[in-house]
């Protein structure tokens, strides 16, 4: 049976690709390795963690030492690398530590991976690795740049990041091409949407629209709140990481979205609509440095090459997810009363009001 190495698997993701992975293939063994930073929750791993196939080891990535005894202990067959500083709004106020992980800690997996995994680790000629290994690197569709009124991102576009977290994810994407180019390690790169589900962090637009709601707080909308994203539900990320792992070319890049596009402001009234809340709560706040106005992912390649396609309908995913917080109002107040709560004065406080904090 195969032993699965899930970095990152404390935050939203990594969470939910660890039960996705629990359930689909209950024989595989899962080992996560994750520092648990403000964005990693233990709590969220609680049931996954009574399985005796699953083991939880606090460690950075970027620590060659614990990545190295780690891959001596399990002797992983497959990295899924979902650690990551993930916040855009954090990356604008300190981008290094966004560096120091979302670069270095990759390029330390891939070497690690690659000592363990090529045949002759020694000889530099070596493109010969054990059978069925492979290292997955979940990026994201912010390392395209911003897109127009029209057009969506394809796979083969130049990479035009523009905030510090999609330089750093850009970067990495960069790296863990050059390590199949230059030592034919097996990898796939792939580029998802934004996501949206159960045990997101209440920093990010859907949980934290949620948990102003129910507290009957400001709904910050930056800007003109016309910014469009792509959602895709967690698990359909789940199940296109699964796709690729298992049919995924050698070497190639897949993009994954559902074709939900949507302005953020659509998405907070949505919000208030299904919480019986007031429009009067939504206070237009200054627009995010370098924030993209559009994402928008062509997913022909991952849907006809390898035959994945999405089971959630924006509509039950948001319904789902809405109920999931109002089910699980713990799981949030936990997060909101720790150091979350500082962090979400520092960012909002220092913010202004520019518009009328009622919608026409
Ligand atoms: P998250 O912030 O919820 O979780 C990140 C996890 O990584 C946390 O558990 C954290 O403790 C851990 N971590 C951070 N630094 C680490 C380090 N140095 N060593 C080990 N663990 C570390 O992020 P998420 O939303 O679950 O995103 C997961 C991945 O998916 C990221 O790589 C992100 O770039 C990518 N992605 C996210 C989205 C999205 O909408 N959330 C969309 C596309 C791609
Ligand atoms: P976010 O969830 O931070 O994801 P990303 O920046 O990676 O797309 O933000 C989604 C969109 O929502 C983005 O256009 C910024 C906007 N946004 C707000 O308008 N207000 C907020 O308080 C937050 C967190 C985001």
């Amino acid at each position: 049976m195969k032993t699965i190495l899930v970095t990152g698997g404390a935050g939203f993701i990594g969470s939910n690709f660890i039960y996705y992975l629990q359930k689909k293939h209950p024989d595989g063994r899962i080992v996560c390795l994750d520092a648990l930073t403000y964005a990693g929750n233990l709590q969220t791993l609680e049931v996954a963690m009574q399985s005796p196939k699953f083991r939880f080891v606090k460690g950075n990535i970027a620590n060659r030492e614990t990545v190295f005894k780690l891959f001596e202990e399990e002797t992983p067959d497959i990295v899924v690398n979902f650690a990551a500083e993930s916040h855009v709004d954090r990356s604008i106020v300190e981008p290094d530590i966004f560096l120091t992980t979302n670069i270095i800690g990759t390029q330390v997996l891939l070497d690690v991976a690659k000592r363990h995994w090529k045949v002759n680790p020694d000889d530099k000629y070596c493109k010969k690795y054990k059978p069925e290994v492979k290292f997955l690197q979940v990026s994201t569709d912010e390392v395209y740049g911003t897109l127009g009124e029209t057009g969506m991102f394809v796979e083969t576009m130049p990479l035009m990041p523009n905030s510090p977290y999609s330089a750093s994810k850009a970067a990495a994407d960069l790296i863990v091409r050059a390590y199949h180019e230059t030592f034919g390690m097996p990898v796939n790169i792939t580029r998802c949407s934004n996501n949206y589900g159960p045990y997101q962090f209440p920093e990010k637009l859907i949980p934290l629209m949620i948990n102003n709601c129910l507290n009957n707080k400001d709904l910050p909308v930056y800007g003109d709140g016309m910014q469009i994203r792509d959602w895709l539900h967690v698990a359909d990320h789940c199940s296109a990481i699964d796709t690729v792992l298992h049919k995924g070319i050698v070497g190639e890049v897949y993009n994954i979205g559902g074709n939900n596009e949507k302005a953020n402001i659509e998405i907070v009234n949505l919000i208030i609509k299904t919480l019986g809340k007031s429009k009067k709560l939504i206070k237009y706040v200054k627009d995010r440095p370098g924030h993209d106005r559009r994402y928008a992912i062509d997913n022909t390649k991952i849907t006809t090459q390898l035959g994945w396609k999405p089971a959630y309908t924006f509509e039950q995913g948001m319904k789902e997810t809405i109920e999931w917080y109002l089910d699980n109002t713990e799981w949030i107040e936990n997060i909101v009363s720790g150091d979350y709560a500082n962090y979400y004065e520092k960012m909002y406080s220092s913010i202004d009001e520019v518009a009328s904090a009622i919608e026409k």
